[in-house]
């Protein structure tokens, strides 16, 4: 992992300011979330639902991109619910201790989020089965022949987990998930909504075409369009007069080396790498990983996602492979033997 100086604007996993910023600008209500509308429509069908009957809401999975929202629904739904949340992440559950804990904790309706539930330990997770199918929690009192298993009691508690594996998850805990959704890349149209809103929320002069540009180039990602939305209010106060058009933003998005198509310079980094050192590909993943100096996850869970949304990048069988979209927009011209074989 490179620290925190080396990392780069666009990469989507929260930076230190991000987490402050999230919380100011994180939509508290189904009516402030903007876009995912299937989702969130459904969502408001569930959550009115269980509301009627005096139940809690079915356990529900979110999985996507860092970035998409997973935590912020979290927060509306609970909210939605007028319920408490309680908040931990599969690597703090450690113990056995610790989940009972948590879980001997909760009220009845209370949510139980639990981020990067993929990270869980296995034997803490199984733990977990009984009380979302049950709403109890296995113990052995004592040792030896005088052991006695009992289950404890709990409240009935809706557990929301967040995963940007899906792959990672094990089947029987995917399926005792009542709701599972998967967040995607969103719109830029979406995205200019969100930057204007958090635009509002924080004070910063912009205008339309200041807002679509950042939009356009924040990677399908409303973290980062609210990233880019303060880095380019910054030049637009030093350098400017402090208001975001499309063309300050456009400059500041060059300072910050995010060229027009919204790539950064690893994604950049990525496709020469392909291109110049493995002849477009196919490469393993973990080779690649290497030659690009980071982590063979993130590049599998932050960068690929995006690159093979937008057409830069294949998987096949035999490795990651660049697209002929790629090498048009980093300038490079198609190798004859390639063409045919590429998108
Ligand atoms: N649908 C949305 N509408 C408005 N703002 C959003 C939306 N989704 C995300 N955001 C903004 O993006 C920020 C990041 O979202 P959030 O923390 O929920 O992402 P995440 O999916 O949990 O990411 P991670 O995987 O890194 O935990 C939020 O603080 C919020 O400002
Ligand atoms: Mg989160």
């Amino acid at each position: 992992m490179p620290d925190s100086a080396e990392r780069r604007e666009v990469d989507a996993a929260p930076l230190a300011d991000d987490v402050r910023f999230d919380l100011a600008l994180r939509p508290r209500t189904f009516a402030e979330v903007v876009g995912q509308k299937a989702l969130v429509d459904n969502l408001q069908v569930f959550s009115r639902a269980a509301k009627a009957r005096g139940e809690p809401l079915d356990h529900l999975l979110f999985c996507g991109p860092p970035g998409l929202g997973k935590t912020s629904l979290a927060h509306v739904i609970a909210n939605e619910m007028a319920s408490q949340i309680h908040v931990t992440s599969g690597p703090a559950l450690e113990r056995k201790g610790d989940l009972a804990g948590i879980l001997t904790n909760l009220g009845d309706g209370d949510v139980l989020f639990i981020d990067e539930i993929h990270r869980l330990n296995p034997a803490i997770e199984e733990n977990l089965y009984p009380a979302m199918e049950t709403y109890t929690f296995d113990i052995v009192i004592g040792d030896g022949a005088g052991a006695r298993a009992i289950k404890l009691p709990l409240k009935r508690f809706t557990l929301i987990g967040a995963t940007t594996r899906t792959g990672l998850l094990t089947g029987p805990l995917r399926d005792r998930f009542g709701i599972v959704s998967r967040l995607d890349y969103y719109p830029a149209s979406d995205l200019q909504e969100i930057v204007r809103r958090s635009a509002g929320k924080l004070g910063v002069r912009i205008d339309e075409g200041g807002a679509k540009e950042i939009a356009r180039r924040a990677r399908g990602t409303p973290r980062i369009a609210n990233r880019l939305l303060r880095r380019v209010r910054d030049f637009a106060e030093v350098e400017g007069d402090g208001r975001v058009s499309r063309e300050s933003a456009d400059r500041a998005l060059l300072r910050l080396e995010v060229d027009g198509a919204g790539l950064d310079p690893m994604d950049r980094k990525i496709l020469l790498t392909l291109i110049d050192k493995f002849a477009g590909g196919p490469v393993g993943l973990d080779t690649l990983a290497t030659a690009v100096g980071e982590q063979a996850d993130t590049l599998e869970d932050v960068y690929e996602p995006y690159l093979m949304t937008e057409g830069y990048l294949v998987r096949t069988p035999r490795g990651r492979a660049a697209t002929a979209r790629a090498y048009d927009h980093l300038g490079r011209k198609v190798p004859a033997s390639a063409q045919g074989s590429l998108l």
